[in-house]
């Protein structure tokens, strides 16, 4: 684990080395200044509670105030703030509008280029018209309620809905498949639906209704109604009964909704993520302490300030457009971009032309799509007015210094500071990540944690890892108001997933990273057979399983190898029933176990490359040798000794020589 994780390349080692400290002019108007920051740490290190209560009195309002700060009697199930009550879209929304009530909420553009800007009086009445139309349907305090919407206003609108009457949300990623939807629909024992006829993407459609048609086809036996958007007005099924549209629920409705009031730990929603085993885990957050952090981190690393317009680039279907743009900016009284399409169409400067034409001042991106867009050239960027973005970030996976040169020089103009966010669907909000005009950056580090976030990076007996660039094991050595709570219905996966090591004491990321000699961290990968594709995280098992769920696959083992946009793509070994195929054949197998896999998790997931053998190279004890199939996958010589194989001719084949 102590290798260094980026590459070794003596370019990005000097660029690496090199430190970028805020601009004055930057630091001279930022919200949190050097004295700011050294105050909350000091407050963080000395009264770890009373910091995190000021936090939350000052940001959220509270029904009914509360009088505990940290329940931690049922370790590690952490509670926050669990006597007090508050409603998260009451938070987001009402709270603006006595003096925000005509500034925008959301300003969108769809693929085609239709544009909605949408005021917070508009958003209120909008949400509350929904709300009381989920009422209407029957939906509780407490109900799941499955969202697979495409990146349109409405989808904030049903997740504010959700929040307003105390239904759990839960979004599923328009990219996924109808078997992965129908999984998280059974898992949560969701009751509706709320879906559309379809989304802009790409220059097509993406059959979000078709697809949910064909994942109630069976089981979902708990699933009583679908509410359908009419976003893209081709024709879809309607069945009666069930299938109703959007416009039809909230006809007549009411454009006051009272806001449900809610214990603190209720929970606000519940978000899907890949893990170490074939099933997604179900990541349940709360509804005050996941707020606290995301607004406070809203105003610390993003700046956020009255006339900032934030786009982050994140899908809603992603914990990233859950704290960056349904929740987050809004209570933070911001301005958000919404984007429905691909960032290419009709070419590489729609991202650009977006910033552009929005007066964006603010932007947030993944690496992955940094280094796609880098790839088309600096004259898309070039050929638009970017004066106006004053602040950067990324997210995802870490950045490799090449890209992030690329954004700093051609996006930022060599003005901008650019915040590395670490953080974690389970974390609920940015962790690690510089506070934009204080800390200096370094190209690929996340930088230092935030005030009240108490990460180290420790050895196997959870000693603090005190030599520079020695890797380790990411943690949190402290509960903070964000944390996941559980994993819905499986609170001992949790337990072992989170708190395996360290007697329970720490959080465990799943991450490794190392500290450089000015405590900087750096993201190193994940310890687990998680692997990161365009900043997605993908479980090595899930798509094994997909695989071995094909009549004619017998075995499969997954992989990943370095990819130059994706950051990783994965690569499997496969064993079939029958004769090795071989020629044109593998072509056709390979071609329709991708099909398959798509069908199976959804698009992101489909291998990029399959190979096939007659069977997988095993330890004596039975184990499949991962390592050597990493090695394969990246063509790298074998230093492993083979001879132990009871077919050494295995790795021949899969090496493509054999
Ligand atoms: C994993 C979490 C948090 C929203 C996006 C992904 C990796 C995330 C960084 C970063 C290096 C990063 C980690 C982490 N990761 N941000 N700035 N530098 N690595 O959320 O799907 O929950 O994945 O993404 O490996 O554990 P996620």
């Amino acid at each position: 684990m102590s290798d260094k994780a980026s590459s070794s390349d003596i370019n990005s080692v000097l660029i690496e080395n090199r430190q970028f400290p805020p601009s004055g002019e930057f630091a001279s108007r930022a919200r949190i200044q050097a004295d700011d920051m050294a105050a909350l740490h000091r407050k963080a290190e000395e009264d770890y509670e009373g910091f995190w209560a000021d936090l939350a009195r000052e940001h959220i309002q509270w029904s009914k105030p509360f009088s505990n700060v940290l329940d931690d009697s049922n370790a590690p199930h952490y509670q926050w703030f669990n006597d007090g009550e508050m409603n998260v879209s009451a938070n987001c929304i009402d709270k603006h509008l006595a003096d925000k009530a005509g500034k925008h909420a959301i300003i969108f553009e769809g693929e085609q280029g239709d544009i909605q800007k949408i005021t917070y009086q508009q958003l209120h009445d909008m949400v509350c018209q929904f709300a009381n139309g989920l009422k209407a349907k029957g939906i509780k305090k407490g109900d799941r309620v499955i969202i697979y919407m495409p990146m349109a206003p409405e989808a904030v609108v049903a997740m504010q809905a959700c929040a307003r009457i105390g239904a759990i949300h839960s979004v599923v990623f328009g990219g996924f498949s109808a078997e992965s939807l129908r999984d998280r629909i059974e898992d949560a024992g969701a009751v509706m639906l709320i879906t559309a006829d379809g989304g802009h993407r790409g220059g097509g459609i993406v059959e979000l209704k078709q697809a949910a048609d064909k994942a109630l086809q069976s089981g979902c036996d708990t699933l009583k109604n679908v509410v359908v958007l009419k976003r893209t007005g081709h024709e879809v099924n309607m069945q009666a009964g069930r299938d109703h549209w959007w416009y039809d629920v909230i006809d007549g409705q009411p454009t006051e909704c009272e806001p449900e009031m809610v214990n603190a730990e209720h929970p606000l929603f519940l978000l899907y993520t890949s893990g170490s085993t074939g099933k997604p885990k179900g990541i349940q957050h709360s509804s005050a302490g996941y707020l606290l952090n995301a607004v406070i981190t809203n105003l610390w690393v993003f700046d956020l300030q009255d006339e900032d317009i934030f786009w982050c680039t994140a899908d809603v279907g992603w914990i990233t457009g859950h704290t960056y743009v349904a929740y987050g900016p809004l209570a933070a009284g911001g301005t958000v971009v919404m984007y429905e399409g691909a960032p290419v169409v009709p070419d590489a400067g729609r991202f650009w032309k977006i910033c552009e034409q929005h007066k964006v001042t603010v932007f947030y991106t993944a690496p992955t799509a940094i280094r796609a867009l880098m790839k088309f050239g600096d004259d898309f960027p070039n050929s638009y007015d970017l004066s106006r973005i004053r602040l950067l970030g990324t997210v995802g996976e870490p950045i490799n210094p090449e890209a992030w040169m690329w954004y700093h020089r051609v996006i930022g103009k060599e003005r901008c500071p650019i915040v590395d966010t670490w953080w974690q669907t389970e974390t609920g909000a940015n962790m690690i990540a510089p506070i934009p005009g204080v800390v200096a950056t370094k190209p690929g580090s996340c930088t230092l944690p935030l005030p009240g976030i108490m990460a180290d990076v420790v050895n196997e007996d959870g000693e603090s890892i005190t030599e520079a660039n020695t890797g380790g094991y990411l943690v949190i050595k402290k509960p903070f108001p964000s944390q996941l709570r559980t994993i819905w219905g499986d609170d001992q996966r949790f337990r072992d997933t989170y708190f395996p090591k360290f007697d329970g004491k720490y959080y465990l990321a799943g991450d490794s990273a190392r500290k450089d000699e000015d405590g900087y961290f750096w993201i190193m990968g994940r310890i687990d057979d998680v692997v990161n594709i365009s900043g997605h995280r993908l479980g090595t098992m899930e798509v094994e399983s997909a695989l071995v769920a094909h009549p004619r696959v017998v075995e499969a083992a997954v992989v990943s190898r370095p990819h130059e946009v994706k950051g990783e793509a994965i690569v499997a070994f496969v064993i079939c029933q029958g004769e090795r195929p071989t020629g044109d054949e593998a072509e056709q197998m390979e071609q329709e176990l991708r099909n398959w896999v798509g069908e199976q998790i959804g698009s992101i997931a489909k291998p990029e490359e399959i190979r096939f053998a007659d069977g997988l190279p095993k330890t004596r004890s039975g184990k499949i040798m991962r390592r050597l199939l990493r090695a394969i996958a990246r063509g790298e010589d074998i230093t492993q000794d083979t001879s132990t194989l009871e077919n050494e001719n295995v790795v021949l084949q899969l090496q493509g020589k054999a």
